[in-house]
């Protein structure tokens, strides 16, 4: 144990005396992750207001950030760096944060980048000055504070790709927070050279990998509701002709709906893209959710109409079709949401699972279509449970309304049940089957 410190030591003082070669004042940071490097300079020459730093992370990361004033985002002057449009370079973005959401991009200060910037190596590097930066609404910056506060974060891998000071980004992956002693970076202006280790006077307060689960859990729930679960509850009505498991599966789909959906609107919060929320996926998404709600109720309703009366309500058809409407929305407003995650590949399975499922399903269905057309006669027993009933598609031309599965339960009228039609025949008699 020692021996191994008595080595870093010496790792340690190699590092100090590489970074000593730089003749620019400067105070430098480098997170104990690795995750970004940061070094400052600041003019003292006051009135210009600038600010020189350099920053690096690795290119694999679709965006990296320095905030000065503060040690969490409110009221932080952000320089949040992304590769702009060829790849091969950097978008450097002053951005505002006033809470703990997305910080926005400003144009009250300019930023320019330097020469030996670029995305090269493995690393994405910054140089730059930034003019009227000491002091912007909300915050500031003291060069004779021997503790200023700062914060860093960097996004998950990826690139952006963009030219633009307000490119939309996700949320960080890893974040922090730092102090640094700035009297030691007030010198003759100039580019400071990359840190490779904390400068004398700079430490780092926070460390955090990110644990915000809300946009992935509402994806999960959302499309297990919609893909997974919605379809197995008509799966189960149709196919295994069970209201009663129907009911619960579906009251257990728009629980997990609901929740999801919450879900979302949280997430919904944090993002500029999402914040005002007038995305085509959250307007959707809010009309889905009412009409799964409706349809939750039409469903409940029915059922208790119809355990009174023991007739077919006029109710089920409503609730068929808006079933038949809410699923596929649902499942089509995902493709919607993914994009606006920035997670547009996920689209890909998103297709897929849903593909999966109409594979699944078919042969079930054709299974049950051929079973029923086996027991034709019998087959009327199964409308004794009111939801196959469609009022206006009791006669025998109209099946397909139905997809063409019923064909042989539809031919005839939904009635009260132990009503044999003309043509009823004994010989196959599974009375039990006819009370679901
Ligand atoms: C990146 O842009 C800056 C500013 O235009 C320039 O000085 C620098 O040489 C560019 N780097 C590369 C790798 O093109
Ligand atoms: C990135 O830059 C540093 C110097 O700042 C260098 O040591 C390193 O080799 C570069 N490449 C990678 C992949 O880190
Ligand atoms: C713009 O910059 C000036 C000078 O630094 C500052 O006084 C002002 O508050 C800034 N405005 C905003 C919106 O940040």
């Amino acid at each position: 144990m020692v021996r191994i410190n008595s080595r870093l030591a010496a790792v340690a003082l190699l590092l100090t005396t590489t970074t000593a070669v730089s003749t620019q004042v400067a105070s430098g940071f480098a997170a104990s992750d690795g995750s970004i490097k940061f070094a400052l300079n600041i003019p003292q020459n006051d009135a210009s207001e600038d600010l020189y730093f350099s920053m690096q992370g690795s290119s694999s990361l679709s965006w990296m950030a320095i905030g000065m004033g503060n040690n969490r985002m409110d009221n932080t002057l952000m320089f949040m760096v992304y590769a702009d449009s060829t790849g091969q370079n950097v978008t450097v973005s002053p951005r505002l944060s006033y809470g703990h959401t997305e910080p926005s991009y400003t144009n009250n200060v300019t930023i320019t980048v330097q020469p030996g910037s670029g995305i090269a190596n493995g690393n994405m590097t910054v140089h730059a000055i930034c003019t009227r930066c000491r002091s912007w609404k909300g915050g500031s910056i003291d060069p004779t504070s021997t503790a200023q506060k700062f914060i860093f974060a960097t996004g998950p891998d990826g690139s952006i790709n963009s030219n633009s000071g307000s490119a939309n980004i996700k949320r960080h992956a890893s974040y922090g927070a730092f102090t640094m002693d700035l009297t030691k970076a007030v010198g003759a202006a100039g580019i400071p050279i990359i840190a490779m280790s904390d400068s004398a006077g700079t430490v780092q307060t926070q460390d955090k990998t990110d644990h915000d689960f809300s946009a992935p859990l509402h994806a999960v729930a959302m499309v297990g509701a919609f893909v997974i679960l919605m379809p197995a509850g008509v799966l189960i009505l149709r196919v295994f002709k069970s209201p009663r498991l129907h009911g619960w599966n579906q009251t257990v789909s728009a629980i997990v709906a609901v929740l999801g959906a919450m879900l979302g609107i949280y997430a919904g919060t944090m993002y500029n893209r999402s914040r005002n929320w007038n995305s085509a996926h959250q307007l959707f998404g809010t009309i889905i959710i009412l009409a799964m709600i409706g349809q939750f109720v039409l469903g409940f309703m029915h059922h208790r109409i119809y355990k009174r009366t023991q007739a077919p309500t006029k109710l089920a058809p409503y609730h068929i079709w808006l079933g038949r409407v809410v699923i596929p929305a649902g499942i089509a407003n995902g493709f919607l949401g993914f994009p606006l995650a920035l997670n547009s590949k996920y689209n890909w399975a998103l297709l897929a699972l849903t593909l999966l499922m109409v594979i699944g399903f078919v042969p079930l269905w054709f299974w049950r279509y051929k079973r029923d057309a086996n027991k034709m006669p019998l087959g009327m027993a199964s409308d004794s449970d009111g939801y196959q009933s469609q009022p206006w598609n009791s006669g025998p031309s109209s099946s397909d309304i139905n997809l063409g599965v019923y064909d042989g339960q539809q031919n005839y009228p939904p009635q009260p049940m132990n009503y044999p039609p003309p043509n009823y025949h004994y010989q196959n008699p599974q009375e039990g089957r006819q009370f679901v």
